[in-house]
């Protein structure tokens, strides 16, 4: 019998890491694979809250995240100590996801000892590359170096096509994000106190028409974090909403916000909820206002008009359904665009309309099926 592939996974961030763990989980299940995880730790309580949901038990842990982190001292930590990892483990291949510094540097590392990389969530591209900054320009890195591209939509694929990626490397999956929203969703179903941390804010604000907020984008911060914290400071003094907003660690965010919000009676600053809490956010918000590029992804799949605050999106499959509109950064045109919603029934009930253009929930087992075939077994 043949030994079966070891498959480097290597993230480092929250949002890589719920994309990821319903893959690390489909791979457990092969026996045709052996998974090893491994995690930058490029984020630190943010990836800690999803490896304990996920029940993942990373087998490296480079535990690389320093306080107000530069992108070249964490890339540049990043490549040697991923490197270190491969030299050590020899995988057949390294899985990657996204674009992050991680992904990028992991990739990198990868093709130096010319091990094959498998990219998931590839071919988005925004066709700027200051906006998202510097994800446009490190999943192009990836998109150059990858041998399977596991694209989520259509619109990926045509992205890579149209930079001559052969079509035979492409596949199209979905988004693992709906995996992972669809399994914590289940497991929320089941196990109802996973996500009763929020019922004391839906009891201060009962009766109030909820608004959820996440902002982390590295190129809104400074004037663009002022002017949405204006905004959000705006939209709260109506008596009838409330603002729920777990704020990013990133100590960028969090000096604006706290400066800008903290103390106000209509909205509710909290620590970065772990995943069953925000998707319990998700359910309860009559609204998202937001930067994240998950959350534009998973407000489509549950029917939540979601205002993203971006001059540009690498997820126009949203935008296209009429469930994601992009606002920017101007105050005046996010407090408009939110009291529209809140005020005409008729606009808010054409957004609030489920629609899955980010995939059936079954992406994690057409990547393992994929590789399965590329590894002939
Ligand atoms: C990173 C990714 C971005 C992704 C985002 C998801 C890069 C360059 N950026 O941005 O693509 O959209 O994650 O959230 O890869 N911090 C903590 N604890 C944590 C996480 C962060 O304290 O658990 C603070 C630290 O001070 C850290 C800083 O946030 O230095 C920035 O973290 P970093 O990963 O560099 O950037 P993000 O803005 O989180
Ligand atoms: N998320 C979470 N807790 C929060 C905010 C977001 O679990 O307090 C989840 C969210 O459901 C989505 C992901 O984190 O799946 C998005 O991460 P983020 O916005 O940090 O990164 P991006 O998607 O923009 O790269």
């Amino acid at each position: 019998m043949t030994a079966p592939a070891k498959i480097l996974v290597v993230f480092g961030t929250r949002p890589e890491a719920i994309k990821l763990f319903p893959v690390v989980a489909a791979l457990q299940d092969d026996p045709r694979f052996v998974p090893i995880v491994c995690v930058s730790a490029q984020h630190r309580q943010m990836l800690d809250q999803v490896l304990a949901i996920a029940g993942i038990v990373p087998d490296h842990d480079l535990d690389l995240m320093r306080p107000d982190q530069t992108l070249d001292g964490l890339t540049a930590a990043l490549l040697t100590e991923l490197g270190r990892v491969m030299d050590a483990e020899q995988p057949d291949r390294v899985m990657v996801q996204g674009d992050t510094a991680t992904a990028m540097a992991g990739a990198l590392a990868a093709y130096y000892r010319k091990i094959p990389v498998d990219h998931v969530e590839a071919g988005l591209r925004s066709g700027n590359i200051y906006h998202p900054w510097p994800e446009e320009v490190n999943r192009k890195i990836i998109g150059s170096i990858a041998s399977l591209h596991f694209a989520p939509t259509e619109v990926s694929e045509a992205a890579l096509l149209a930079e001559n990626v052969p079509a035979d490397r492409v596949l199209v999956t979905g988004n693992t994000v709906i995996d992972a929203l669809e399994w914590v969703t289940m497991q929320i179903e089941l196990f109802p106190e996973l996500a009763s941390g929020l019922f004391d804010l839906e009891e201060r604000f009962a009766g109030k028409r909820i608004i959820g907020v996440t902002s982390h984008r590295r190129e809104n911060f400074g004037g663009g974090m002022e002017s949405i914290a204006e905004a959000i400071r705006q939209i709260a003094a109506r008596p009838d909403v409330a603002v729920i907003f777990p704020v990013h660690l990133n100590p960028n965010v969090r000096r604006v916000m706290n400066a800008a919000l903290e103390g106000l009676d209509n909205v509710a600053l909290i620590e970065p909820l772990d995943y069953p809490h925000f998707a319990r956010l998700l359910s309860i918000a009559e609204i998202m206002l937001t930067d994240s590029g998950g959350v534009q992804e998973e407000a489509p799949a549950l029917g939540k008009p979601v205002l993203v605050m971006r001059e540009t999106t690498e997820r126009p499959e949203g935008v296209s359904a009429g469930t994601a509109r992009l606002v920017g950064t101007e105050t005046n045109r996010i407090v408009t665009e939110i009291f529209t919603l809140l005020d005409d029934k008729d606009a808010y009930e054409n957004m609030a309309r489920a629609h899955n253009p980010f995939g059936d929930g079954t992406s994690a087992r057409r990547i393992v099926e994929r590789l399965g075939n590329e590894i002939g077994r």
